[in-house]
């Protein structure tokens, strides 16, 4: 499974990158919103120190909800580096603009994905990633671990390529249970991804293979 960060803070990715293990970077108009990043020129060069940064696929949300709006910023999103991909939501213009995108040789992000039958349109329209929306479904008293079992199964039986991108990760057990479930990626914020550290055993057992070393020094 592939691990994504999925943030617009750059001393976050920086972090994540420096641990060795991240292979990507997601990001949202909310996400670019809170690191104060205002107008188009801005957010461009943005985009562009991230994808100096890591060396993997960079998501890239367009804001426009129509097909030509779409398309149009894509063209532009795709220009700033070679590992961009360009996200665009789960509706019906944006299915086509998925079409269209992977017609011309442009990589997609699907997402707001709540269910398997979006997963499927999406995968039909040829999308590089399906992002189903682990955390907000759980808010809501589902099971988002539920959704990523359901559209693995669906995507092995059909032999769909559109690799399953787990997002809206909220905690360590959530990356853990969407390996389980064969995601092909998660995209996860830093604290999920440090978290996968922790454990009081190891804290606990490295306290006293220290203390011991004390009595060979
Ligand atoms: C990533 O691609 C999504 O935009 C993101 O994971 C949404 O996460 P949230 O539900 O925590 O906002």
């Amino acid at each position: 499974m592939k691990f994504f960060i999925d943030t617009a803070n750059l001393a976050q990715i920086k972090e994540a990158h420096e641990l060795g293990i991240l292979d990507g970077v997601t990001t949202n108009p909310s996400l670019m919103a809170k690191e104060g990043v205002k107008g188009k020129e801005a957010v461009m060069q943005h985009y562009k120190t991230i994808c100096e940064m890591v060396d993997g696929d960079i998501s890239a949300e367009v804001i426009s909800t129509d097909f030509d709006g779409m398309i149009a910023e894509g063209k532009e999103l795709v220009k700033i580096h070679k590992n961009i991909v360009v996200k665009v939501p789960m509706i019906k213009d944006g299915i086509k603009a998925i079409k269209w995108f992977t017609e011309n040789g442009i990589k997609t992000n699907c997402t707001l994905v709540f269910s398997a039958g979006q997963a499927i349109l999406a995968a039909k329209a040829g999308a590089t990633y399906v992002s189903p929306f682990i955390g907000r479904i759980d808010d809501g008293g589902w099971d988002g671990i539920d959704l990523i079992h359901q559209i693995r199964q669906i995507f092995s039986v059909q032999g769909f390529n559109t690799e399953i991108l787990a997002a809206s990760i909220r905690n360590p057990n959530h990356i853990i249970k969407c390996a389980e479930a064969g995601a092909d990626v998660c995209t996860c914020p830093l604290d999920s991804i440090l978290g996968l550290l922790k454990h009081p055993l190891t804290d606990i057992g490295l306290a006293k293979f220290l203390e011991d070393a004390k009595k060979f020094a």
